[in-house]
């Protein structure tokens, strides 16, 4: 329920919906969208990101002296877990073709594929298998598969969005491989929304021009993840689940081929070695790390494992300054701050508007710009709405969607979004939401070609731990197709290289010299990375909420 001072706001919002309303329905622009100057300035001004202090130079490893996104660079700037003296590696606990390190879509989607070119595969996730971005992924799964629609196209909108900065060899794959991936999930049990006819019903993202957003209501992920776990469990004899043993270092062999991990049991603190031809990295992202002290939309073990363990080894990352803020972060009631309200929201014609009740924005721009105008309005146009513990936020009309869509819409295809605000007494179908920006995705990662491989042999990478697919900002619904496209690919291509490698002699050499590297560049630290699991100790809590201050998220 929301408190009674908001309640002005609330009727004004509810003042000004029908003419919003009767210019939606018209079909006339309900607010122009920006032009490059305008979006350039409200980057630069607002966006998280260009800020002076968001960026520092690493000093160490493969991107030594370039920018990186602070926390990043603090967090690779680090210690081992491991002390590589205690391992014998003549004599590995574990050997197979290819290990998988994340248990997410990506690793699913590889491990599902390199079983069918014939290889064998150990998925070593920190959680259970399934707890993941990917699970929690609402709005749905961009694809180009409609007459009006072309991977062209597709192509250009997510070149667009990523600033022009897209590695074009990825986005082809990406866009190309769409309408196949949407095949495939049905195939293998995805039960995709249609309309009445029985076609696809496809909706639009922001930054794009077609509707090409597939979806299964508001719990895409769940189902897509569901369906792909099914299918590594149905072949328990080539596909083997390590639980709860996150790899918390690449080997490598004598010749700089990866070789395969160091895996550490979480429950009972014990190490083991695995022996692998092919290594696929599909840890996902860093949204835990709370970038510049942001809410997160991410899972608990989103803290950019596989970036440490990759750098460390020697692997080549990109756009590592590049963050993305998803504009509809929930911020009341504070016990789901952060989390996702999904963009279809807005694809279904839900606005967002200022404490005035006033539209200030193209509703779907892309995610930094969108993401920036509400800041603007927050902290510039002081017209945001404060939450009772200092918070600011902007209203989305969900109760337009009602309206432009007909009664009972919001139930049928965002039914988890309205029973989660249900818990708290608010009716999304009468009130809107209030939300704010929330760190969502990492932009970059370890840097691939279309094939997923890295500048180390044998080293493989998918999703959101790799980079260049999405350039600086990724649109809507490309991810949940990203990790489907890529982690197949990646599965085909290591399974293939596995069967010719013949491995040498296994190594943890190169986590002795980063450490040395360390002590030589004289960096005085106690990071210990992978961090594995989130900090959340009062000190912490309270150092992020300071930085929320400074940023002026927090009163
Ligand atoms: O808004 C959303 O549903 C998020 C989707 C995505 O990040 O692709």
């Amino acid at each position: 329920m929301y408190p009674e001072y908001m309640k002005e706001s609330l009727n004004k919002v509810a003042q000004t919906r029908n003419k919003r309303f009767e210019l939606a329905k018209s079909g006339k622009p309900v607010y122009p969208p920006m032009s490059a100057e305008e979006r350039e300035k409200v980057l630069n001004k607002f966006h998280p990101d260009y800020k002076p202090e968001a960026r520092r130079k690493i000093r160490i490893g493969p991107n030594k002296g370039e920018h990186l996104t602070t926390e990043v660079a603090d967090m690779l700037e680090s210690h081992s877990r491991i002390k590589t003296e205690l391992f014998d590696l003549t004599r590995p606990d574990y050997e197979t073709d290819i290990l998988i390190i994340g248990g997410g879509g990506g690793g699913c989607a590889a491990a599902i594929i390199a079983k069918q070119n014939g290889a064998k595969s150990i998925i070593s996730t920190k959680l259970r298998l399934g707890d993941a971005n990917s699970m929690m992924s609402q709005g749905g799964m961009q694809a180009a598969v409609k007459p009006q629609d072309s991977p062209t196209l597709h192509y250009l909108d997510a070149i667009g969005g990523g600033h022009f900065d897209n590695k074009p060899e990825l986005v082809r794959a990406l866009t190309e491989d769409g309408p196949d991936i949407v095949k495939w999930l049905e195939e293998l049990g995805v039960v995709w929304d249609k309309d009445e006819e029985g076609s696809m019903q496809v909706l639009h993202g922001g930054g794009t021009s077609r509707k090409r957003m597939h979806s299964c209501r508001d719990y895409t992920g769940a189902i897509i993840m569901r369906t792909l776990m099914d299918e590594v469990r149905n072949h328990p004899d080539k596909i083997t689940v390590l639980e709860f043993m996150p790899t918390v270092e690449l080997v490598l062999d004598n010749k700089g081929r990866c070789a395969g991990g160091i895996l550490y049991n979480l429950e009972t603190e014990e190490y083991f070695t695995v022996k692998a031809k092919a290594t696929i990295i599909a840890t996902g992202g860093y949204g835990r790390l709370h970038i510049r002290g942001y809410d997160t939309t991410n899972h608990y073990g989103a803290t950019g494992d596989g970036l440490v363990i990759a750098y460390r080894a020697g692997a080549k990352l990109l756009y590592m300054d590049s963050v993305q803020y998803h504009p509809t972060g929930s911020i009341f009631p504070e016990q789901i701050a952060g989390f996702l309200i999904t963009e279809k929201i807005r694809g279904a014609g839900g606005q967002p508007v200022n404490k005035h009740g006033e539209l200030f924005v193209f509703p779907r721009e892309p995610r930094d710009v969108e993401s920036s105008a509400f800041i603007k309005e927050c902290l510039e146009k002081k017209n945001g709405i404060e939450t009772p513990s200092g918070r600011l936020g902007i209203w989305l009309d969900s109760p337009l969607i009602e309206m432009l869509q007909g009664e009972g819409y919001i139930n049928k295809q965002f039914p988890a979004m309205h029973r989660q605000f249900i818990r708290y007494e608010i009716d999304i179908t009468k009130e809107p939401m209030l939300v704010y920006p929330s760190l969502h995705y990492q932009n970059g990662g370890v840097e691939i070609n279309a094939k997923c491989e890295t500048n180390i042999p044998g080293l493989y990478v998918v999703g959101e731990a790799s980079g260049g697919a999405h350039g600086r900002n990724r649109l809507m619904g490309n991810s949940v197709l990203d990790y489907n496209v890529f982690g197949r690919r990646a599965g085909e291509y290591a399974a293939k290289y596995a069967k010719s490698v013949k491995l040498g002699r296994l190594s943890l050499k190169h986590v002795h010299n980063y450490e040395n590297e360390l002590k030589k560049t004289k960096i005085k630290t106690d990071r210990i990375a992978p961090v594995l699991l989130p900090f959340y100790t009062p000190e912490d809590v309270r150092k992020r909420q300071l930085t929320a201050h400074y940023e002026g998220t927090l009163r």
